[in-house]
């Protein structure tokens, strides 16, 4: 997730770009440029690495005057942050500069091509490759409409393209397929944008540019076109929201944003990695080779928090497709240890920020040790990255709600994958099995979209129970750690005392605790132990403890026994985590808005642990 933005009309682009581009840092922010046309009419592009701050002093010195301009603030996808790597890019002889929001699927294939024919590709990123591209069809073709074309037939996967000329200093070009773009309306004045929040102090007139769609937009005028050819009519909306507003897409919080957001990022995670054809995934820049896999005997996953729950999910899928024996530790816990490891165990390392200080200690202990390393992660170039033999980068684009929500899923996406591709490697996973995973996780967004349409019965739950103070969420197999999950988000968010329980627990001490004050979240989706949790929340109802159930539509068992049902489409048991855990975000979110508690940023907590 990258901030675009862009100017083209009379006043001068540079303090625009730089005021859009503050408004847009949330989208990513580590490095920004812009490029804009000086004095001469060349091409000039500044970029810096580092929070826009860097950026504006480096502008300072030059004192730049331009009537056109592009601006991208980075969350780096393919590369490590730094000026380089930053956006605009450029071709070889500079005539043209590419901003970029997405993932080019099959960059490296064109980058190859590209290198054939003599090109120089100066920096590690999948945005590059467009601006050459664009150069090489130019040779043959003058006309920038033909040229846009012949580009969108050639890039494979997700791009909002933002596109300036040298010699066209008064047209900007703006592309979109499955990433954000809208343009801006002013008064003799046009804008580009990721969204719009920068754009509301200028123009509240706005057109969003849909998928597979590129407009040619100048200061008075702007012409949209489908990637055929054929100039469609867009509509032009009127936007209401306040700033703040805005910078959050329209919800209310970061926290519900981020939750709604997950849909289109799962696409994102699978995107250039299933191969659904061949019934496999492959990871092209993350380091892991089959060798590699088939060399693994015993695997410690370590995290903190969210991350750690995901790496106990991991577990669960890792063993149920690879055959590797996993054990799962706190981070804080692992790093003091007394472990004597055999060169096959190896570590993987769960962590959203990848700043988690004991994480980082746990992972340079095993180092010690003499394990390899393999991480799952979202930001790029942070410091687990750098220490890490091989990473997994979970693509989530920033998540700025001190509750992690998009993150989770997206680590649990992750170790889907991984169990596929060290699955297959070791011979433990048979394609027909494959096939059927991939081809049942290529449907969960869809069914988290249902989820999403459907939450009165979620609405209604929060209203019903957010005054209880005392909490159960129950789960077995692999929905014990989404219970741990939930219940952890519940804490978090709206300061109740959740606890989870793998729920043929209870019996064993906790179930004391039930009475009718006692609210109880039990997750009752179906697979192998739908029949023992029915029994263990059975158990519950004797106690008068209140049961609120996560079971799928068809279930005509649930619903005569608890208090409430919230339900969640029908998926692989293996899969299910992915669903469960939805409603489960939604009921924290909820209950902590009636509660009224600061949702973004709850107290006594900070979104990266960097002290022990
Ligand atoms: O950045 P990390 O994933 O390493 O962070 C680990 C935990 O601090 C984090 O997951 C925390 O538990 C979240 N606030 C949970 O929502």
């Amino acid at each position: 997730m990258c901030g675009i933005i862009g100017y083209v009309g009379k006043q001068n682009a540079v303090p625009i770009l730089l005021e859009g581009l503050a408004r847009l840092e949330y989208r990513g922010y580590d490095s920004s440029g812009i490029s804009v046309l000086n004095g001469k009419g060349n091409l000039h592009v500044i970029k810096k690495i580092g929070k826009l701050a860097e950026l504006e002093k480096a502008l300072s010195a030059l004192h730049l005057r331009s009537k056109m301009g592009l601006g991208h603030t980075r969350w780096a996808t393919h590369g490590q942050p730094s000026d380089l790597n930053a956006h605009p890019h450029t071709d070889c002889t500079g005539t043209l500069a590419v901003v970029h929001n997405g993932i080019i699927e099959n960059f490296q294939e064109l980058r190859e091509e590209l290198s054939e024919k003599g090109h120089r590709l100066v920096s590690q990123t999948d945005t590059e490759v467009i601006a050459h591209v664009l150069e090489e069809i130019l040779k043959e073709n003058s006309s920038v409409e033909k040229a846009f074309e012949s580009l969108v037939k050639k890039l494979r996967g997700t791009y909002a393209l933002g596109i300036m000329f040298k010699k066209d200093p008064q047209t900007l070009y703006a592309v979109r397929n499955g990433s954000p773009l809208v343009i801006g309306l002013g008064k003799r004045e046009c804008f580009i944008a990721s969204d719009v929040a920068p754009l509301l102090k200028r123009t509240r007139k706005v057109i969003y540019l849909k998928d597979h769609q590129w407009a040619m937009i100048r200061s008075d005028r702007c012409g949209v076109k489908n990637f055929s050819g054929q100039k469609i009519k867009s509509k032009v909306e009127h936007v209401s929201w306040r700033l703040e507003e805005a910078e959050r897409g329209g919800f209310e919080k970061f926290m519900l944003k981020e939750i709604y957001e997950q849909p289109e990022i799962l696409k994102n995670v699978w995107l250039g990695r299933m191969d659904l054809k061949k019934s496999d995934v492959r990871f092209g820049q993350e380091m892991l080779s089959s060798r590699e896999a088939r060399g693994i005997e015993r695997l410690f996953i370590i995290g903190c928090g969210t991350a750690y729950y995901a790496g106990l999910c991991g577990k669960y899928i890792l063993e149920r497709y690879t055959g590797i024996p996993v054990e799962v530790d706190l981070a804080s816990e692992f790093r003091y240890r007394t472990l004597k490891l055999s060169p096959g165990t190896a570590v993987l390392a769960v962590s959203q920020s990848g700043e988690t200080a004991d994480t980082l200690a746990s992972i340079r202990r095993a180092k010690e040790l003499g394990c390899r390393i393999i991480s799952i992660v979202n930001v790029v170039g942070s410091t687990l990255t750098r220490e890490s033999d091989a990473v997994i980068y979970t693509q989530a684009g920033p998540e700025i709600s001190v509750a992690s929500t998009k993150a989770y899923l997206t680590q649990l996406s992750a170790f889907y994958l991984l169990s596929v591709f060290w699955g297959r490697a070791r011979g433990e996973m048979s394609l027909m099995e494959a096939r059927h995973l991939l081809t049942e996780l290529i449907k969960i967004p869809e069914k988290i979209q249902w989820v999403l349409d459907h939450q009165d019965p979620i609405k209604a739950c929060a209203r019903k129970y957010y005054s209880y103070r005392n909490w159960f969420y129950l789960g077995r197999g692999f929905n014990y750690p989404t219970a741990l999950e939930g219940a952890l988000k519940n804490k978090e968010v709206s300061y109740s005392h959740a606890e989870a329980y793998a729920a043929g627990e209870m019996k064993h001490g906790p179930i004391a605790l039930i009475d009718r004050n006692f609210p109880v979240i039990a997750i009752l989706s179906q697979g192998g132990v739908y029949e023992k949790m029915i029994s263990n929340i059975k158990e519950i109802e004797a106690r008068r403890g209140k049961i609120i159930a996560i079971a799928n539509p068809n279930d005509k068992v649930v619903s005569k026994f608890v208090n409430d049902v919230i339900e969640v489409p029908e998926t692989l048991e293996e899969l299910s985590p992915l669903l469960n855990v939805i409603p489960l975000q939604l009921l924290a979110y909820y209950m902590a808005l009636y509660r009224g508690c600061d949702i973004d940023r709850p107290r006594n907590l900070a979104k990266s642990v960097t002290v022990e």
